[in-house]
């Protein structure tokens, strides 16, 4: 049947797209404005030049805001979430934690084609989990250049008692084009300073080696502090994200004593802490009172750089009162290790698929590796080597294991899609093993991870500094029959 004119008209399909929509997030209910589709959120990728630190830089942006449009959703709802590309590059938009169909994932060419310029691509699918995630684009350096953001799923049976909720998404800012600085790298490295930079909480130096300009909460660079006033005696659930490129944020309230009650959106056995680590694609969320006439300076630094960003959270009673001096974490730190599930993680009895990863890379070529594989990406261009996608196989009702062995003087935050993973120790197999999406494995140091092989699929497992993720440090497990 032809379609007439009125008809097209009235469904909207002839009305000039940008003109007909709204420019921010809808809110459920609003103006069908899609025959269909009636998103919760559309979501606009744009590029655009920012300055945070005084240097104009190409960014890309979600809904025109560095970070970009956070998404809110409740769990069992529906994520319909409508992206347009207005970029000039392809992209893709991934949902990092989320326990999703494989089809929704976002990994380019592994799970769905990238979304062209002008071109305009519908996710859909039904929220299992709560808790505090994020999303990015998952294709070259995107995300690098900003096109990440908050996605919060609140819990309709929450279990924890707060007034108030807060999510700090913390990013870093590099001013070079992120090509230029790539090429620094694979031509044997970049001057970073190690002049006074912050190192971990035992004292260790943390390598890095791209010389961030600084970093940004909520957007906010240090020349603006992020603040936020609060009723007064208020019980603050802070979401603290780390949406970096390859940052690990060292996080204090000026001392005051944080009660961290979820990793990775997984509720632990709440601990008690002064500070903590997050690594690039980590998540915490941590309690925190904020006394009537009082408030705390929110100090964020850069392991292994001299950066460091502060914010103001207070009562509602009491003027800002920011402490601006260079943090020195006193207190107790999170130790990871210490992490526990507040139930029994262990996994339903199935084969075992047990798995050596052995991480690897030349600081000289800017060559990183899993297994001695490099998967196509943008930047896997290196001579003598054949990008390949790798894959462990492994089928439905498996428990499949990773023996992650790092052999590199840099950490690597590695991350599986679509599952959540027991972290286990070495030598360690507690039954509260904790539940994470993304775990840190230390210059020369060894971490196992066991999940359940229950979705479906083909699902990226990759390190997360975005600068080794597209020189192809990547494999993917491949569910067959
Ligand atoms: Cu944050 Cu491959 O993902
Ligand atoms: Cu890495």
């Amino acid at each position: 049947m032809m379609l007439s004119r009125r008809h097209l008209l009235q469904t909207g399909a002839l009305a000039p797209l940008a003109a007909a929509l709204p420019k921010k997030g809808l809110a459920a209910g609003d103006e069908a404005w899609h025959a269909g589709a009636d998103p919760r959120y559309r979501l606009r990728l744009t590029e655009e030049q920012v300055a945070p630190f005084g240097t104009p830089i190409q960014a890309r942006l979600s809904n025109g805001t560095l970070p970009g449009q956070a998404l809110r959703f409740t769990k069992g709802e529906r994520f319909r979430v409508l992206v347009e590309n207005a970029m000039t590059q392809p992209t893709t938009l991934h949902w990092h934690g989320l326990i999703l169909p494989n089809l929704q994932d976002g990994v380019p060419d592994l799970t769905q084609a990238p979304i062209q310029p002008k071109a305009a691509l519908y996710y859909d699918f039904t929220l299992q989990q709560s808790g505090t995630y994020w999303y990015h684009s998952h294709v070259d350096l995107q995300a690098q250049q900003g096109l990440a953001g908050p996605l919060i799923i609140e819990d309709p049976q929450e279990p924890l008692a707060y007034d108030e909720d807060v999510t700090l998404f913390l990013s870093d800012v590099v001013e070079e084009p992120v090509s230029q600085v790539m090429q620094g790298l694979k031509a044997g490295g970049l001057d970073v300073s190690t002049e006074g930079v912050f190192a971990q909480p035992d004292g260790k130096p943390f390598p890095t080696d791209v010389p961030y300009a600084g970093l940004l909460i909520n957007g906010q660079p240090p020349a603006s502090p992020w603040t936020r006033a609060v009723k007064p005696g208020s019980r603050v659930r802070l979401r603290v994200i780390n949406g970096s490129g390859s940052s690990y944020f060292r996080v204090a309230l000026s001392g005051a004593s944080l009660q961290v009650v979820a990793a990775d959106g997984s509720p632990v056995v709440p601990v008690e802490v002064e500070n903590l680590v997050l690594a690039t694609a980590q998540r915490y969320d941590l309690l925190v009172t904020i006394p009537s006439g009082s408030g705390y300076t929110l100090q964020v630094a850069t392991l292994g750089l001299d950066r460091f960003n502060l914010g103001y959270l207070h009562s509602s009673d009491s003027p800002l009162r920011l402490d601006s001096s260079r943090p020195r974490f006193s207190g107790r730190a999170l130790d990871t290790k210490a992490l526990r599930a507040p139930w029994d993680t262990r996994l339903p009895d199935g084969p075992l698929k047990r798995f050596k990863v052995v991480l690897s890379g030349s600081m000289q070529r800017y060559l990183w590796q899993m297994n001695g594989t490099t998967w196509p990406e943008a930047y896997a261009d290196f001579p003598g080597i054949t990008p390949q996608r790798f894959f462990y196989e492994v089928s439905m009702g498996d428990q499949v294991r990773f023996d992650l062995v790092n052999e590199t003087p840099m950490a690597h935050p590695m991350h599986l899609h679509g599952h959540v993973f027991r972290v286990l120790e070495e030598g360690q197999d507690p039954a509260d093993a904790p539940l994470r999406d993304t775990v840190s494995v230390g210059p020369h140091d060894k971490v196992s991870i066991a999940f359940l092989a229950n979705n479906p699929g083909k699902w990226i497992f990759h390190c997360h500094n975005a600068w080794h993720l597209a020189a192809g440090m990547a494999q993917a497990v491949r569910y067959v029959i």
